[in-house]
């Protein structure tokens, strides 16, 4: 099986990243999100919602591949809560093509995206995750974040009664190189520069 490795993503990624993205919410989140919600995703809205994502100013998508293909992607851009300290990057998503999960990709993916944010001197990383994703929660916090308190809804994308809660990890108090306080202690893995 060929070995993964990590590029910045590019436009022509997008449709790819969008079905992995629909593949992820219906599977990791089945059950947590309503099945109408779920069902009724469609990788071409997702397409355009990406389409917008990408160019945001100061994002950056980074995407791992196994040989051509994507199995894999993690997204930041600048924090939009001004009750943040300035500089604060947003983890805005995190997906591994569901055949992927548990295969050790994620823990090199996230270390990854956690040294970029470090490289571009961001003091603080945040991430909101579903309340009752416990899997992904697990992830987080065996690399060191940790629940900031804030807690949210977002009912037009996610359903009534379901909510996110926000992960944060402050680099200045961080005791190891983050890059290599990954999940598993994996060292994290840079091919590429960012946009
Ligand atoms: C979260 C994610 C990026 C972690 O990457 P990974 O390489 O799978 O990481 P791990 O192998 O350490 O697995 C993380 C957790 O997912 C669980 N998991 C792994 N493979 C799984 C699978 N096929 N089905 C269900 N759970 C699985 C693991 O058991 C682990 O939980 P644990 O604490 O009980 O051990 C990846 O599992 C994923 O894409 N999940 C779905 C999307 C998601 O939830 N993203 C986070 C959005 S905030």
């Amino acid at each position: 099986m060929d070995e993964v490795a990590l590029r910045v993503a590019t436009e022509a990624d997008l449709p790819r990243v969008a079905t992995i993205h629909v593949a992820g919410w219906q599977t990791a989140y089945r059950g947590l999100i309503p099945d109408d919600v779920l069902d009724a995703l469609s990788t071409e809205v997702r397409l355009a919602a990406w389409r917008e994502w990408y160019g945001v100013p100061g994002s950056e998508v980074w995407v791992a591949c196994r040989g051509h293909l994507v199995c894999g992607f993690s997204r930041l851009q600048p924090a939009q809560d001004a009750a943040l300290p300035v500089g604060t990057l947003d983890l805005t998503h995190l997906y591994l093509d569901p055949e992927e999960r548990g295969a050790g990709i994620g823990a090199p993916l996230f270390g990854h995206m956690l040294e970029r944010a470090r490289d571009r001197e961001a003091p603080t990383l945040v991430l909101s995750v579903l309340e009752g994703n416990h899997p992904a929660r697990r992830f987080y916090e065996r690399a060191g974040l940790q629940p900031d308190g804030h807690r949210a809804t977002r009912p037009r994308a996610l359903g009534p009664d379901v909510h996110e809660v926000r992960y944060r990890i402050d680099f200045d108090d961080a005791l190891t190189s983050v890059g290599e306080g990954a999940p598993d202690g994996q060292p994290s893995t840079r091919t590429g520069d960012p946009e």
